[in-house]
């Protein structure tokens, strides 16, 4: 019995540790903060991009993963309000000394997220719209690595 509690602990250590380690040289709460939305934004669109490149569409996931795209893409402001920075950060000062251009992009990706999640059968034309607000940010607000 504590031997299987012993096994089950050390396992979730390792899955913690595992997502605190793709971000463990980030210093600042709100930099790490910022990346792990992008990440989140990132595994939705990786999940909606595999179906649209399979084809086999599955309604009910792609409204799952089109509402949670919405809804991080909403945390952007929020996420990028102060201007926090790292050595780690890709973040490009224009995101503060152009704030409106940068909110246009997070809300483009939050209405073409919501449009998808009404009207899952646009997958294949809305990964476009939601791709395109993807490069259009990372193009101009943020540092290539
Ligand atoms: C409004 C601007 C904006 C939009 C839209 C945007 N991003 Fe980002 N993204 C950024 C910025 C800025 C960074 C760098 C943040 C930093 O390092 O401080 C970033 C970083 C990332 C990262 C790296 C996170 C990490 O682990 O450090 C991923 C992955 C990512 N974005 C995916 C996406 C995807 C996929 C989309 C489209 C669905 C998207 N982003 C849309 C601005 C944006």
């Amino acid at each position: 019995m504590f031997r299987k509690i012993a096994i089950t602990a050390v396992l979730a250590t390792a899955v913690f540790t595992a997502s605190v380690v793709a971000h463990a040289n980030v210093k600042d709460p709100d930099v790490q903060a910022r990346m792990e939305l992008m990440k989140k934004i990132g595994g939705a669109t990786k999940a909606l991009g595999d179906m649209a490149k399979s084809g086999s569409i599955d309604a009910a996931v792609v409204v799952e993963n089109a509402n949670a795209l919405a809804s991080h893409a909403g945390q952007i402001e929020a996420a990028f309000e102060k201007e926090a920075t790292d050595p780690k950060s890709e973040a490009k000062p224009e995101i503060w000394s152009d704030k409106d251009g940068f909110l246009k992009i997070a809300a483009q990706l939050a209405t073409a997220a919501q449009n998808l999640a009404g009207a899952p059968d646009t997958l294949p034309t809305a990964m476009g719209q939601i791709g395109g607000a993807c490069s259009a940010c990372h193009k101009t607000y943020r540092i290539k690595k």
